[in-house]
């Protein structure tokens, strides 16, 4: 495999001083980055630590090599860990921690996924059909395009991708497959486009839906992410913060629902006279809106245009 650096890849962190200020960065904190990516956020998070530490997690061993790379200066203060961030919990408990001061966690997928086209991920660039974060995994785009059935396949671009045009897309891909497996993201992307009424082809690239939804089937992008936020939200010490940056509107909902639901003070039905329930808010909502990309970065940072990012206090 080409072994790229960092600087190969042109990688910008989304919204990277909100979301460090929003981390209110104490210098002998324990930080969690989940998704260290290319190492941008972790890197002005570690720069701030004095005896601190931060546990850096990514599926992709690639993301691991580069940000490993970037942060090699600090590698005292770091702990870098190919694995899910589902597992933070086990890495913590091995490393005796109990509490942590603060967690990063931008979904979704970096720039060097996305501009890598042997990793299948993009429409726009041609790649065997892949989309894996963690290539260790067995689950890739090729096998959900040529092995769903239509059913699956419709419920899929619908559940994940919000795509309203499923049905046709599914029944294309099912028949050109009967004749020749579907192999690469361009071929995939043509399926879609012709399955596409030519109206609705102005409104963005007809395959970003799809796209997205297989993506998020073969990286199991959205099971646990409500359980996960659940549990570490609890590992935070008072006053700690968590930093939530998402990009598409089902990862945001879950993340908002999980935050909310943590906020909430008794979930007792309102027609019960005395609190049985005995819930207590665990958190505080540091913005009342989610925060959103400036006029400013969008220049820079064209891919920034969907993120949104909340930030939670422990109480
Ligand atoms: C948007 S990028 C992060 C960019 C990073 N914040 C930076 O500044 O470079 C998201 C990263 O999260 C990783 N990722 C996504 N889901 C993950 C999961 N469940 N566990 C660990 N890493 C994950 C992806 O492989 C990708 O590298």
């Amino acid at each position: 495999m080409v072994s790229k650096s960092k600087n190969e890849y042109e990688h910008k962190s989304v919204l990277l001083t909100e979301s460090i200020d929003g981390l209110n960065i104490i210098p002998n904190g324990i930080y969690v980055d989940g998704t260290v990516g290319l190492g941008g956020h972790s890197e002005a998070i570690v720069q701030k630590l004095e005896f601190g530490k931060l546990f850096c997690f990514d599926l992709d061993k690639v993301a691991i090599r580069i940000a490993g790379e970037r942060l090699k200066a600090y590698k005292d203060k770091i702990v870098l860990i190919n694995d899910d961030y589902k597992n933070v919990n086990r890495y913590l408990v091995m490393n005796g921690v109990e509490e942590i001061d603060g967690i990063i966690l931008d979904l979704g997928i970096s720039s060097m996924q996305i501009d890598d086209a042997s990793r299948g991920f993009s429409y726009m660039n041609d790649g065997h059909l892949d989309m894996r974060m963690d290539v260790g995994r067995d689950l890739t785009a090729f096998e959900v395009v040529n092995s769903y059935s239509y059913d699956d396949l419709v419920f899929l671009f619908r559940t994940y991708g919000e795509e309203s045009y499923a049905n046709r897309i599914a029944r294309e891909i099912v028949r050109r497959r009967e004749v020749k497996k579907i192999e690469t993201t361009t071929e995939l992307s043509n399926i879609i486009c012709v399955s596409y009424p030519s109206k609705e082809r102005k409104k963005g690239h007809p395959a970003k839906k799809v796209f997205q939804a297989i993506r998020i089937e073969v990286n199991n992008e959205l099971r646990g992410l409500y359980e996960f936020i659940c549990e570490i939200i609890l590992k935070l010490k008072k006053g700690g913060r968590g930093v939530f940056i998402t990009f598409h509107s089902l990862e945001d909902r879950i993340v908002k629902q999980a935050l909310q639901y943590l906020a909430k003070d008794c979930i007792c039905d309102v027609k019960t006279p005395v609190c049985i329930c005995n819930k207590r808010s665990e958190l505080r909502f540091v913005n009342k809106k989610p925060i959103i990309a400036s006029v400013e970065e969008l220049k820079m940072n064209p891919r920034a245009q969907s993120a949104k990012l909340r930030i939670i206090e422990r109480t």
